[in-house]
């Protein structure tokens, strides 16, 4: 069963993994939902070592009610894609960066997606981006969502501006 976090809420992101290895990496996207109040749930579903598990999930997603699907892999990371060609929702891929490769493989197996069964996909680890992302989506149809999101982007912007005022104090 999927992790739902915040634990009893109903969960209208899901964010997948292929392994537990990529928790670290992946709860970033879990980790700025929930501070927009996006509810998600949590899952690792491998589309090599468990395809059914990854497959159900997939087909039932819409039915549980999520609205987007963030699905994180590294290596011949074909999990975004196979969560893609079977369900309608949207799915966004994050390229888990891996020793080997530095996760250029990870990036290529899940953004050349063939004509017709699209993966948006971000940047090497990117999932924090991936989770901000999915709430964007999200937002068309959410105006209190829209309004946390512009929130969070001033947010960045203050961050931007104190990050100026340390650069002037360090050459001053
Ligand atoms: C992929 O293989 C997973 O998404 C993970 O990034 C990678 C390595 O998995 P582990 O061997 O650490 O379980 O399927």
């Amino acid at each position: 069963m999927p992790t739902t976090v915040p634990a009893g809420a109903q969960p209208i992101v899901g964010i997948v993994m292929g392994s537990s290895s990529d928790l670290p990496t992946m709860r970033k996207a879990a980790d700025v939902l929930v501070e927009l109040g996006v509810p998600c749930e949590v899952a690792v579903r491998s589309a090599h070592r468990n395809p059914e598990g990854a497959a159900e999930f997939a087909r039932t997603a819409a039915d549980r009610g999520l609205k987007v699907v963030i699905a994180g892999a590294g290596g011949a990371a074909h999990l975004p894609g196979v969560l893609a060609s079977l369900t309608e929702l949207p799915v966004i891929g994050v390229p888990i960066g891996l020793a080997k490769l530095d996760g250029l493989d990870s990036l290529l197996s899940i953004v050349q997606m063939p004509s017709g069964i699209p993966v948006a996909t971000v940047g090497v680890d990117a999932a924090a981006n991936a989770g901000i992302l999915a709430a964007r989506i999200l937002a068309i149809a959410d105006p209190d969502l829209a309004a946390r999101l512009t929130k969070h982007r001033a947010g960045l912007l203050a961050a931007s501006r104190a990050q100026d005022d340390d650069v002037a104090a360090a050459l001053s």
